[in-house]
């Protein structure tokens, strides 16, 4: 079939489209459509290209989905070399490369520095002719790397085709490719269940899916890319300071840091060091340090090189997140379930500036599957919040035999026996509240803040309280005494009657949170609200059957058992009794019983919703059998969407997930099946 003009022209002006739409979402982190019209203008072109082959371009945003894999990667010669940089540990080194570079210069006043998170990532080198993507290659030795250019054009934030009209004849760009934190712990969760390789961090991710000769693989890994610099340009004026190239990137269709900023002097380099490490926590992504650039590039010119590093730039290095130390020991620790956890016991060592001396080990399997043994010299990872992990044994340091750790037959603190339920991977002491460990555990429980939240019973009060058997179980807290209180260490009478004063103000509750409060296996904040809002009562919840039970929303067949389980139990009902004795209430609320019509699905609030608040738009939800969650992932079912969204928006177009107003939440509300 010949093609008509009309349709090239359709077929142009789609392509346009979608890369300033790809544009706004990647480089000016502003969202320009929703999903949905996205998706319209994409499968219209991909239709148009089924129709019609010869329409097909490589730049076309069709073509990011991998080819057939190649047999090895070519080698490519770098035009010019890709270098590396020199590192400082401390504000002396900054001071004293300031110093060598003033020097060199014969500069006096201060230099100006454009400065950039160091992304942890792989270094990539983009080469683009008439503004097409040509050529995509790793940094290699610096020298020569290899040619990757059909995994980079899977990575959507990397441009297959640049904007504006007045490009460069020739340009090489350079960036980091990388993996952000949460990708990355989808990709490690998938890997697992389907029996993949597990990455050890983000980078290790990054790196394996960049170097797999099936692009196809490549397109389904979530890598990202950022710009930090230009290697060649050619058919073009270029700016001359780093910070205007970079901005000057931005507007070619590349993304930058959005923490990129020009700085006036060493000073203020520390200054910008201080404040982005307090933000590394808070970042999507690792980042191991800031990059300082002198921002002049005709000074850096002058600067030049020595060996493989620019004298002009430096990596200020942040405290490592992973470090090499002994593991000492392994000790099991008993949780509120029973469930035993293996905890390392390391030689103390400083990971992200923090001293740490103990570590998860996850549990048995993650041991067998890292083959840590006693002795090791195990890397140690903390990023941001989370735990520290043992990541894995460093195995060329291993020497001679070492002993695996392993699960002991009785619990280290109740010495009741310790089993692993056929099919769980969790081992538990059956001590129940029998065993103190977990006594404690469970009274923390109740305490903590999205449960009874009493504010002041702090963890280390209960572990004591327990120690000196003032109380055993939830119910005895309502029990003590002013005297009781504070005889405890740390206390003084004023910070004891506050505590009683807090137990008793905190009689007043919701049911929602009492049920979650109970510590009851596997019913989170999410279920308690559910079998709340389902049963309206306390006494039909503990009395409902396991079928009955499976009508709530979130409630499965094990859940419902371990209701069932919990409530079968005497002693259990006996606290419960006494709890309510002592004068815990909550407000009534009605039953739903609702036709749970919308039940399985997952959806997310963002923005004010005309007539509801967010809390009762929630519940309404709820009610029907939905689960209401506060981000957007790819489980998510739809995001519903009121005046002023927020970014979830743009999450959900990111992901696929459908988009509602007002109308289609309240026809949600109003559909029976
Ligand atoms: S500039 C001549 N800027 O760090 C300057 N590098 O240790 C060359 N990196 O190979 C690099 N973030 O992979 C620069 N904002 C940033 C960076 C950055 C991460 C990596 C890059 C490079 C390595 C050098």
């Amino acid at each position: 079939m010949p093609l008509p003009k009309s349709i090239m022209a359709e077929a142009r002006q789609l392509r346009q489209e979608l890369n300033e739409h790809n544009y706004s979402y990647y480089v000016l982190d502003a969202p320009s459509v929703t999903d949905q019209a996205y998706d319209r203008l994409f499968r219209r072109l991909q239709q148009l290209e089924q129709e019609y082959p010869e329409l097909v371009s490589a730049d076309s945003p069709t073509q990011r989905v991998g080819s057939e894999p190649a047999s090895h990667f070519e080698s490519v010669e770098h035009e010019v070399a890709m270098l590396s940089l020199d590192n400082a540990f401390d504000e002396e080194e900054m001071h004293a490369f300031d110093r060598r570079l003033r020097d060199k210069l014969d500069h006096q006043a201060p230099l100006a520095y454009c400065a950039e998170p160091k992304l942890d990532g792989l270094a990539v080198s983009l080469l683009y002719v008439d503004g097409e993507l040509r050529r995509a290659a790793t940094r290699g030795d610096g020298r020569s790397g290899e040619n990757i250019t059909a995994n980079a054009r899977t990575i959507d934030s990397i441009p297959l085709r640049l904007i504006g009209d007045d490009l460069p004849a020739r340009i090489e760009v350079r960036g980091e490719v990388y993996m952000e934190l949460a990708g990355f712990a989808a990709l490690n969760e998938s890997q697992r269940e389907n029996g993949g390789k597990v990455f050890a961090n983000p980078r290790n991710a990054a790196a394996g899916s960049l170097r797999l000769l099936d692009s196809r693989i490549t397109a389904s890994r979530p890598l990202t890319f950022c710009s930090y610099g230009i290697g060649l340009i050619e058919g073009a004026e270029m700016a001359s300071g780093q910070y205007r190239q970079m901005q000057y990137l931005r507007t070619i269709g590349f993304p930058i840091s959005r923490q990129i900023e020009l700085l006036d002097s060493i000073d203020d380099c520390l200054d910008y060091y201080a404040r982005i490490l307090q933000q590394r926590d808070d970042l999507a992504f690792d980042i191991d340090g800031v990059v300082f650039k002198l921002d002049d590039v005709q000074l850096q010119r002058q600067a030049g090189f020595v060996s493989r590093a620019p004298r002009w730039a430096i990596a200020y290095k942040f405290p490592a997140q992973e470090v090499m130390t002994r593991l000492l020991d392994v000790d099991f620790q008993v949780g509120r379930t029973g469930a035993l956890t293996p905890v390392a016991r390391l030689e103390p060592v400083a990971v992200g500036g923090v001293m740490v001396s103990n570590a998860t080990l996850h549990n048995m399997d993650e041991i067998e599957r890292k083959d840590v043994r006693i002795g090791d010299v195990v890397i140690v990872r903390r990023a941001g919040d989370v735990i520290p992990e043992v990541v894995g044994p460093v195995l060329q340091q291993r020497s001679g035999d070492l002993p695996r750790p392993k699960m002991p037959p009785r619990c280290p603190v109740c010495d009741s026996e310790v089993m692993q339920q056929p099919g769980q991977a969790a081992f538990r002491c059956i001590g129940g509240l029998v065993c103190a460990a977990q006594r404690k555990e469970a009274i923390k429980h109740y305490a903590s803040r999205k449960a009874m939240d009493i504010e002041g019973l702090g963890d280390k009060l209960v572990e004591q309280m327990v120690e000196q058997d003032l109380i055993d179980s939830v119910a005895d807290l309502y029990r003590l005494s002013l005297q009781q209180v504070a005889g405890l260490e740390r206390m003084a009478e004023k910070s004891a009657s506050n505590l009683l004063q807090a137990l008793e103000t905190g009689k007043k509750t919701t049911l929602s949170r009492f049920i979650y409060a109970l510590g009851i296996r596997e019913v989170g904040e999410s279920t308690a609200e559910s079998l709340a809002a389902y049963f309206g009562d306390l006494d039909q919840v503990m009395n409902a059957d396991v079928d009955t039970l499976q009508q709530v929303e979130d409630v499965g067949p094990i859940v419902a058992e371990n209701i069932r389980h919990f409530f079968d139990q005497k002693s259990n009902r006996a606290i419960v009794d006494q709890l309510i004795e002592s004068g815990i209430n909550w407000p009534p609320i009605e039953a739903s019983q609702q036709q749970q019509t919308l039940a399985g699905k997952t959806y997310v609030i963002s923005g004010t919703l005309d007539g509801y608040s967010r809390d009762q738009a929630a519940s309404l939800l709820k009610a029907r059998g939905a689960r209401v969650s506060g981000s957007v992932s790819a489980r998510t079912t739809g995001v519903i969407t009121g005046e002023n969204p927020g970014s979830k928006v743009a999450k959900a177009e990111a992901l696929g997930v459908d988009i509602l107003g007002q109308a289609e939440f309240e026809a949600l509300l109003g559909e029976t099946v």
